[in-house]
């Protein structure tokens, strides 16, 4: 038991346009392409409510309504299932408590740390989770509650962090790692500093962060003033930066498998990785897998 405040509230910046899945993102946001049968802001939001954390907030644009349809009550749907005695299991996990689902619109693209700071009225005083849902966590327990099982020993802020190799590493957020290995199954690193995307020679390590954060609700006051870094963006990882040193600062390795679903190749190994672990159909599937490779 820890007398820290629990954390709540979770921010999903869903606001990205997905150029990069066009023209299949034209019409409907990158979060909603389907892995399987799932979109894939509902692994997100699964993984959130798994760590017990229930009050979400989407920081969404333009064109980005059917994600908050997704997790709206849908009547007719709901009501003509019923009536032909169908199961409601497949739509249960989109149903969110009324007052749990909040939007917020990040009417300009500056960047992710821009995307959080829109969020700041509704985060307000208190400890805040954040999930990229680009970044697709399975584990067991997920990544947020193994973040969260970590913060309830040490508190302040966390990231989840894990190694890629070198010529990787410029695509993402890179640690600078101290003290490694203890904590909770000994998935914790101190991080003495952070670098967004830097060049592979700049890195400080190998360790990226990888879409989970658990950050204290001060970082909203750093962002209000964070000038633009790499890509031209204002960068969340430069505003975390500042608060090293400042506040205890540690980075979990997560126990698990990660597929970055923000490239097309990685979206194909979420798709076939989790279509060859579900029961109902890992076997028509491997054998499906097996028949194209040999051909
Ligand atoms: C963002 C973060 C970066 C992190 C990455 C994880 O980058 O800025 O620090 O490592 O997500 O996917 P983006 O993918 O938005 O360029």
């Amino acid at each position: 038991m820890t007398n820290r405040k629990p954390i709540r509230k979770a921010v999903f910046p869903v606001a990205g346009m997905g150029t990069r899945f066009l023209p299949a993102t034209k019409a409907i946001p990158k979060e909603m392409l389907p892995i399987i049968d799932r979109p894939l802001v509902q692994y997100a939001v699964d993984e959130a409510r798994e760590a017990g954390i229930d009050q979400l907030i989407f920081v969404t644009g333009r064109g980005k309504t059917a994600i908050v349809e997704h997790f709206d009550h849908a009547f007719e749907l709901e009501a003509t299932m019923t009536e032909r005695d169908k199961s409601l299991d497949a739509i249960d996990p989109t149903r969110i408590l009324p007052g749990n689902l909040v939007t917020v619109r990040q009417q300009v693209p500056l960047g992710l740390g821009h995307a959080i700071w829109c969020a700041r009225a509704i985060v307000g005083d208190e400890p805040f989770a954040i999930f990229l849902p680009d970044e697709l966590m399975i584990g067991q327990p997920g990544c947020m509650k193994q973040m969260v099982e970590a913060y309830n020993e040490v508190g302040g802020n966390l990231i989840s962090v894990l190694e890629v190799p070198e010529d990787e590493v410029s695509s993402y957020g890179v640690i600078d790692p101290g003290k490694r290995g203890f904590g909770p199954g000994g998935a914790l690193t101190e991080v003495r500093g952070l670098v967004e995307k830097p060049t592979r020679e700049a890195a400080p390590s190998n360790l990226i962060i990888s879409g989970r954060y658990i950050l204290q609700p001060e970082v909203m006051r750093v962002l209000e003033h964070q000038g633009k870094g790499a890509g031209g963006e204002i960068q969340l990882t430069d505003a975390m930066a500042q608060m090293i040193g400042q506040q205890p600062f540690h980075a979990v390795t997560f126990a698990g498998k990660r597929y970055d679903c923000g490239n097309k190749t990685g979206f194909v190994e979420a798709t076939l990785a989790i279509a060859l672990e579900r029961e109902d159909m890992r076997d028509e599937v491997r054998a499906m897998a097996l028949r194209l490779l040999g051909e």
